[in-house]
């Protein structure tokens, strides 16, 4: 976190073409225990080739989101209910179911958490991926087979010959996730979505698989969303970064600048919570204080308000819009020139940023208006220091 602050964005001389483009969405689950506000009414894009990165806590709408995207909500209490999606020139929303599935089989592919939920395990490996190909390429069983062979082999499965007559289960869990990696890509798809691919796997392999999914992809030009609450994952592996919070995009920025100037206090907050490798390394580690708010109250002010250090009067009653950190500029979505973008009333200075809290001379977070809930009065009084002032 060092550098100018809020230099503005370079400019490109060709912005790249978005292959994806959201627009408003609003993701709600109508259950016997209320409204879930799950997704806000969130816009962004994703050019062709470019690697995304979706952040945020759990339960902040990350997954939501693209389910919405891929029309694969859980039904019936998933609904969009407001905004657009346009793949690659179609309206995704309002699409034929029949016709969404043929974009979810051929142009656009998912990778998740456990791969067993994605793979049949009554089948071999190899069924599965010629399946998988006939169902989508005009290739002969044989051509499908030899094309499995060589994907297997992409992702790094030894004897991949041999290993296609395996049934999921005999693949340890690292290499079931290339097996899904090698379907995902057997489709040759414009848009890989990843959603906490190897939260479920040892730490070591992590590392290889999040490294073949970046390598893989550009090299292919396929476009990337990786869904995942640690920052880390996403440093070396996107281009761009959408950090959410309660349903909301508050910050996004290319990677580089997010990191070198992150401007949101919650990305502060992820930032200082999170292990470093850089000059900060060995810097104590400081929580996110609070818990994310209850999504089944529809949002009044910032979300982020009642964990906020920074917080100011308005951001109780008002939630303020995405909007260029530097106020004033042109909104370029996507590429290395993209935006920076926060929704933010009081946003950190660059010293602020660093030190992870408010240090300018005379700022007390505004406290809460009263019914509304105050985390940081809550965890200062139960520490004992109703002011929030802990000892010295
Ligand atoms: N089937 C469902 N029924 C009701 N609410 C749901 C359902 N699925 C998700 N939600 C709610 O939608 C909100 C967003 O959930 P989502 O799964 O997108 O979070 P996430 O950011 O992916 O979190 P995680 O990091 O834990 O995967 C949460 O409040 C969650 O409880
Ligand atoms: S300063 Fe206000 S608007 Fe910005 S994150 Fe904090 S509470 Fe939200
Ligand atoms: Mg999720």
């Amino acid at each position: 976190m060092t550098g100018t602050l809020a230099a503005p964005p370079p400019t490109r001389s060709s912005v790249p073409e978005p292959l994806l483009e959201v627009r408003g969405l609003i993701v709600r689950f109508r259950t016997h225990d209320g409204t879930i506000h799950a997704v806000n009414g969130i816009s962004f894009d994703v050019a062709r080739g470019e690697r995304l990165g979706l952040v945020g806590e759990s339960g902040c709408g990350k997954s939501v989101t693209n389910l919405a995207i891929i029309r694969l909500l859980p039904k019936p209490a998933g609904r969009i209910e407001g905004g657009t999606v346009s793949f690659d020139g179609q309206d995704l929303v309002r699409m034929d179911e029949s016709d969404v599935r043929e974009i979810r089989g051929r142009d656009i592919a998912m990778i998740f958490q456990d791969p067993m939920t994605s793979l049949n395990p009554v089948l071999t490996v190899e069924e599965q991926m010629i399946e998988t190909i006939v169902a989508h390429r005009k290739l002969s069983k044989n051509e499908a087979r030899a094309r499995a062979v060589e994907l297997l082999g992409m992702v790094g499965i030894p004897q991949p010959e041999k290993r296609l007559k395996s049934f999921p289960h005999q693949f340890s869990g690292g290499m079931r996730q290339r097996v899904m990696i090698a379907m995902a890509l057997a489709l040759e798809p414009k848009l890989m979505i990843a959603d906490e691919p190897t939260t479920a796997l040892d730490v070591t392999i992590q590392a290889q698989v999040l490294e073949l999914i970046s390598r893989l992809t550009t090299e292919t030009g396929t476009s990337l969303i990786l869904i995942t609450h640690d920052l880390g994952v996403v440093a070396g592996m996107t281009d761009r970064i959408n950090v959410m919070y309660a349903g909301f995009i508050v910050e996004t920025a290319t990677t580089g600048d997010l990191f070198e100037t992150p401007s949101h206090p919650y990305t502060v907050g992820l930032l200082h919570s999170m292990p470093r490798v850089d000059d900060r390394e060995g810097e104590p580690l400081i929580p996110i204080e609070g818990r994310p708010p209850d999504m089944r109250n529809a949002p009044t002010g910032c979300p982020f308000a009642p964990r906020c250090a920074w917080r100011l009067e308005a951001c109780w009653t008002d939630n303020p819009a995405l909007a260029p950190l530097v106020p004033g500029v042109a909104v370029v979505a996507t590429g290395q020139g993209a935006t920076h973008l926060i929704a933010c009333h009081n946003p950190p200075t660059r010293d602020e940023a660093d030190a992870g809290r408010p240090t300018r001379a005379g700022h007390t977070p505004a406290p809460a208006p009263a019914g509304q809930l105050d985390e940081l009065a809550s965890l200062a009084a139960i520490a004992g220091h109703p002011d929030g002032e802990g000892p010295a």
